[in-house]
């Protein structure tokens, strides 16, 4: 058993307390590579936000769970030697389908997890969930909870249509699990394509325009449940700049689209206080990748593409903390 307090990170209770009050959201951005870790932590430092670093399954799956614990360690040096004396990380399971992985995650030191029992019956979500906060909690570890179902295809995660929060049922499933935050559905959804053409709109240059989010739910929910954390997944903005730059050097990601950024900057200014960020950290990289194996034929080192890639990536965190989610100088 390791606790996360020994490797310098924390949960997410007192920084919920604060986005909530504050009226911004902390970051949430996932990583499975160093180059995506470096990238959070520089822009975390260099912005002042809290952050938080989140695993998924499938990030245990491809770069190892017990590699990617000791970065989440890393990371909280590696803040430090940037010139950030006490950073604010925290490491998060994003999407733990079993007690038993929520269990093995907070056992190696993890700071806060997610059960993610939205398709289940609800009875059964609220078991489980209530199973894996009566763990957490004996190591004040924070966990996260779902209820209604988010489209879209993230890792393990896929389903094919959403089903809104029903914010009568959100008293009863916060009191009756004891969870931290609450991840709701509102209309976000995951990956590069949220929406298909036929569920847009088109503006006077022929771009796809994606339907609001339902702020009508997310206003019932906080009326529900004055000041508890909210979570939005699915938040990624699929920016068309670095869509283009993916075609435009090879690859084939038509249509990709993603939640228009003023709407994001919108629910963070309500309970909503933590927002996850996947996508668009991949299209960011894919897109610095693409174009430079293009222009430069003839390199091979990895550390001549993935400089670039790691350079882009920041940029975006950078731009999301403080022009998003503004969760800059939170420190
Ligand atoms: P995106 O695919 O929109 O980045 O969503 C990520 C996410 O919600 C992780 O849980």
């Amino acid at each position: 058993m390791v606790s996360y307090k020994e490797l310098g990170l924390v949960n997410t209770r007192e920084m919920f307390k604060k986005a909530v009050k504050g009226g911004y959201a902390i970051p949430a951005f996932n990583f499975n590579t160093m180059e995506q870790m470096q990238a959070i932590v520089q822009a975390a430092v260099e912005t002042k936000s809290p952050v938080i670093m989140q695993v998924s399954k499938g990030a245990r799956n491809y770069a190892n769970a017990t590699i990617l614990r000791y970065m989440a360690q890393g990371a909280v040096e590696y803040a430090k030697e940037l010139g950030c004396p006490n950073p604010q990380i925290v490491l998060h399971l994003d999407h733990g389908d079993s007690f038993e992985l929520c269990k093995d995650c907070i056992d190696m030191g993890f700071s806060s997890v997610m059960y993610d029992g939205s398709s289940l019956p609800y009875e059964e979500n609220i078991k489980i969930s209530r199973q894996v906060v009566e763990y957490a909690h004996k190591y004040d570890v924070t966990v996260e909870c779902e209820l209604g179902v988010l489209a879209g295809v993230e890792d393990e995660v896929a389903s094919a249509v959403s089903h809104y929060t029903k914010p009568e049922e959100v008293i009863d499933f916060a009191t009756r699990t004891g969870c931290d935050s609450l991840a709701i559905s509102i209309g976000t959804s995951h990956g590069a394509y949220k929406f298909t053409p036929a569920q847009c709109t088109r503006n006077a240059e022929g771009k796809l325009v994606p339907p609001p989010l339902a702020f009508n739910v997310l206003h019932e929910i906080e009326k529900k449940l004055p000041g508890f954390p909210i979570v939005l997944h699915g938040s990624s903005s699929v920016p068309q700049e670095e869509v283009d730059t993916i075609n435009k050097y090879g690859g084939k990601l038509p249509d990709a689209i993603g939640i228009p950024e003023d709407q994001l900057r919108e629910a963070s200014k309500s309970a909503v206080c933590k927002i996850n960020i996947d996508s668009d950290s991949r299209l960011a990289m894919t897109a610095a990748i693409r174009k430079y194996l293009a222009e430069n034929p003839s390199h091979f080192d990895p550390r001549q593409y993935l400089k670039p890639a790691r350079e882009n990536m920041k940029k975006m965190y950078i731009h999301k903390i403080v022009n998003v989610l503004g969760s800059n100088d939170k420190l």
